[in-house]
């Protein structure tokens, strides 16, 4: 069981990506963003065959576990993630979140991954309908709405994606996280979080700003509007 839990719902959280980070110095870029008050970590795996990038399988999580007590918000983009999801876990996953394009069916996974101690997520693409993951959502702890194509850092925000936000909330209550993720900045952040999001991935505007503290704030500064 891991000890390191997803804040309950009811608070803003900024997920920083390490995806912008610099992986040959993970640990203290990891450091850097948590003694800011960061609670959650966002990693994206990519399998090269789900989307068309590549970046870190367990063995990466296993070492990131060990650097720090943030929750590993662990975001599968990878076909196959009932094979895969047990050795992140393994590893020290904290939470899980899969795509509900990836799993025939999401229901009994859901409990597979609960009965192995993480929360778990379930996640739709930009042109992925909110009907999908209708049936599912209320059995998740979080909701995730990629406001981009997945595969890479640094894209723009696409608005349309994040106005799924508000059926999703309609369809979840208050009780679950929506988290947004892609093209989270000083302007965008607030229209997810107008539009239902209270959690937000932000890979290139926290780790791919030199100074993080001024970029932390200026997110936090953000939301507070
Ligand atoms: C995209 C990933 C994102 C990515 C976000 O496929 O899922 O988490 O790191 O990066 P930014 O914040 O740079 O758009
Ligand atoms: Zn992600």
């Amino acid at each position: 069981m891991n000890k390191h839990k997803l804040p309950k719902a009811g608070t803003c959280e900024l997920a920083p990506s390490i995806l912008s980070a610099d992986f040959a110095n993970l640990a203290s870029e990891i450091a850097q963003v948590t003694a800011l008050g960061i609670r959650v970590i966002h990693l994206d795996v990519m399998d090269g065959h789900f989307v068309p990038n590549i970046t870190f399988g367990p063995p990466a999580v296993k070492w990131i576990r060990k650097c720090t007590d943030a929750v590993l918000d662990t975001h599968l983009m990878i076909t196959n993630p009932e094979k895969y999801a047990p050795e992140f876990i393994k590893a020290g996953s904290d939470h899980i979140t899969f795509h509900i394009e990836t799993v025939e069916n999401p229901a009994d996974f859901i409990k597979v991954l609960r009965d192995q101690g993480v929360t778990v997520g379930v996640t739709l693409n930009p042109e992925t309908p909110v009907e999908t993951i209708e049936n599912v959502a209320s059995l998740c702890d979080m909701v995730l709405v990629m406001t981009v194509h997945p595969g890479f850092g640094g894209q723009s925000f696409i608005d349309e994606a994040a106005q799924k936000c508000i059926r999703v909330r309609e369809i979840v209550g208050r009780d679950i996280r929506i988290e947004v993720d892609g093209g989270i900045d000083m302007e965008t952040i607030a229209t997810a979080r107008d539009y239902g999001a209270d959690t937000f991935v932000a890979g290139n505007a926290i780790f791919g700003k030199e100074n993080r503290s001024q970029a932390v704030s200026q997110l936090q500064t953000a939301l507070r509007q």
